[in-house]
């Protein structure tokens, strides 16, 4: 893969006609594909879009989840919808006064590299679903969250793209071999083992297929209460799969891998010449 960084303009405009394309403004879109979809005033979703931040924290709290335990975990993701207000909020870029990039940055790589078969992985409200389907990709929206996943399948149909839902909480897996490319933002955190994770991902990647991820190191905290695991140093993580990093298409919040099928070897005799480098994924930024 070419390097193939993207403008912070070029990236912003993407993402506004995914969140907005009638321009009548991200936060009111949002605000209104849900609003269709609850049945709710626009207005008691746009309050529930400020205080949702808090909200999921405070059901967070009270569900007493064992955070070792997938299981667990999926559990309380799985019938709530409060995420769905969180999430929307973050994506019109009212949480931190900017757009997410992430999923704009992989559409716009999938589409400059051709790629067509797309999974996403932990798919939130889908913003990213139909990000990659803009790019021209045909998509595979997965999430453990049902309640959350009929609201992706309501704005895909809102926007006539076709819906391929997959409810991972029912045991509706993806296809393997098959992805040209996966997403898997702000989820990994979420799921007590991130190796596993990501070994999973790989067999649904076919040879040479990527996966765009964002690794955390330690995102564990009083702020960040549903996080759950972090990646540590990922470049050793990574180096236990058969995942190869694309140094090239790094940036700080965002990593590239791709799919070898000898991938694994490659890794390990990479990991010996890490160590004895002392070669680290934070020395490779
Ligand atoms: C912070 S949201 C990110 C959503 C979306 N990727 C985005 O960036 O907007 C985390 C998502 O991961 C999902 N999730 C949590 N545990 C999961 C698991 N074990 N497998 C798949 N998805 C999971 C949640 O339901 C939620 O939709």
């Amino acid at each position: 893969m070419s390097r193939s960084h993207f403008s912070a303009d070029e990236l912003t405009a993407f993402w506004r006609t995914v969140m907005d394309p009638d321009g009548i403004g991200p936060s009111r879109k949002v605000a209104m594909e849900l609003a269709a979809f609850t049945g709710e005033p626009i207005e008691q979703v746009e309050r529930k879009m400020q205080s949702a931040w808090s909200d999921f924290n405070d059901l967070w709290h009270t569900a007493h989840v064992d955070t070792a335990d997938e299981k667990s975990v999926a559990n309380f993701y799985r019938d709530q919808f409060v995420e769905a207000y969180e999430l929307a909020h973050w994506h019109a870029g009212e949480t931190f006064g900017s757009f997410p990039l992430n999923y704009a940055k992989a559409a716009l790589h999938a589409k400059r590299l051709g790629l067509r078969r797309a999974l996403d992985f932990g798919a939130g409200i889908g913003s990213g679903s139909i990000a990659l389907s803009v790019a021209g990709c045909e998509v595979y929206s997965a999430d453990v969250a049902n309640e959350l996943l009929r609201f992706v399948g309501h704005r895909l149909e809102g926007r006539g793209i076709a819906a391929h839902l997959l409810d991972l909480g029912i045991g509706q897996l993806p296809p393997k071999g098959y992805f040209d490319l996966i997403t898997c933002f702000d989820v990994l955190e979420h799921v007590p083992d991130q190796l596993a994770k990501i070994r999973e991902l790989t067999t649904y990647l076919r040879p040479g297929g990527y996966l765009f991820v964002n690794f955390y190191d330690d995102p564990i905290g009083e702020d960040h209460a549903m996080h759950v695991s972090g990646a540590g140093d990922w470049l050793r993580l990574t180096r236990k799969t058969s995942l190869l990093p694309l140094w090239d298409s790094f940036d700080g919040f965002l990593q590239v891998l791709q799919y070898k099928p000898y991938g694994r070897l490659i890794n390990f005799a990479a990991s010996i010449k890490d160590r004895a480098q002392g070669f680290s994924a934070n020395r490779g930024k």
